[in-house]
């Protein structure tokens, strides 16, 4: 069986934008490959953040993904931090990524760009433990959203250049985005991503949110004065991003959606809408509730987990350093 793996970073709830563009995504792959999932804590210390936060987001992460119907069973779903296979990884291949690549990865261009003066090490050389990541799996396919493809394409120049060094150590791994749904945008503003860093609530739908309050988000999301329900993201971005939406939500196409609603105004489009994600996320939340009660279960599966990955990681390992003359 091929390889599998991606992760969330705990930085934030987690957003619709990321079950659509990842965790729902992982679901409809698993059956077909060795999956690894991961929550990948170590990336989440590249800004402030509260180590308390950070802690309780990776328990909520851990049982989301679980609520989101991944199988600790036949998967093995994991935290990043349990293994310090990562660190050192992240290491040999800091020795391999050169500066300017680094450089062109949009996450810190970002940060420079907004003038921060804080900006850290770890930051600058993130992509670089997000390919350790990948490669320690020997990871054939990571499916992301949009904004992650970057970071994969860089995973597979360093495993290149590591073969092209030292021999064959590693897999080279490829992207792969869902067809619909790759950038789920702001309710707010529909012409950036829906992102879980977001200062305003109002943009973003996060997967804990009540029914009564993804109603209330939906019914101010910005739409058009085109008046009209088409697929057009250019120019009709808030309500193709709603169709977008309810199309993964009701598990059908955007063009079917947009046919039912043909001849109907905004307001239909938003109930759809709220219907859409209320009904398909109500299971999934009460799965979750269970499991944010029972957090003892939970590390019990983290450490499985991590025994789980472990043994693939320390191989993988042992054989970079023995390619790098490392004793
Ligand atoms: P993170 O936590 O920002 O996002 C997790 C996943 O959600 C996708 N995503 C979206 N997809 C569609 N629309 C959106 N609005 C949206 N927002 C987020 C992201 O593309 C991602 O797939 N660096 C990674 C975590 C990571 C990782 C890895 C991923 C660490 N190591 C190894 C893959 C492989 C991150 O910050 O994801």
């Amino acid at each position: 069986m091929k390889v599998l793996y991606s992760a969330t970073k705990p930085t934030g709830k987690l957003t619709l934008g990321n079950y659509i563009g990842a965790l729902q995504n992982w679901k409809k792959l698993k059956d077909e490959y060795d999956c690894y999932f991961c929550i990948a804590n170590l990336h989440a210390h590249t800004i402030n953040i509260d180590p308390k936060y950070i802690l309780e987001n990776t328990y909520e992460q851990f049982a989301w993904f679980l609520s989101c119907g991944l199988d600790s069973e036949k998967s093995c779903i994991y935290v990043q931090s349990m293994l310090p296979e990562h660190s050192e990884m992240c290491w040999l291949l800091n020795c391999n990524t050169m500066m300017g690549e680094a450089s062109r990865m949009t996450q810190y261009k970002d940060h420079l760009a907004k003038g921060e003066k804080s900006i850290t090490t770890a930051l600058f050389t993130y992509p670089v433990l997000m390919a350790g990541d990948i490669l320690l799996f020997n990871t054939n396919i990571v499916p992301v959203g949009q904004d992650q493809v970057q970071h994969v394409e860089l995973a597979r120049d360093i495993a290149k250049r590591f073969n092209t060094r030292f021999g064959k150590s590693v897999v080279e791994p490829n992207y792969f985005i869902p067809k619909v749904g790759a950038k789920i945008m702001g309710l707010l503003n529909p012409e950036s991503k829906m992102g879980k860093s977001d200062d305003d609530p109002n943009n973003i739908i996060y997967l804990q949110d009540s029914e009564e309050d993804v109603a209330r988000k939906i019914k101010r999301a910005v739409t058009d004065s085109v008046g009209i329900i088409q697929y057009d993201p250019e120019n009709q971005p808030g309500v193709s991003n709603l169709l977008t939406i309810i199309a993964v939500m009701e598990n059908t196409d955007i063009q079917q959606v947009v046919e039912s609603l043909s001849g109907q105004n905004y307001g239909a489009l938003k109930t759809r809408a709220t219907n859409a994600i209320n009904n398909h996320l109500r299971p999934i939340r009460e799965k979750y509730k269970y499991y944010m009660e029972n957090k003892d279960e939970l590390y019990k599966l983290m450490q499985k987990g991590a025994e789980k990955a472990k043994k693939v990681a320390s191989q993988t390992l042992k054989r970079c350093k023995d390619a790098m003359g490392l004793l």
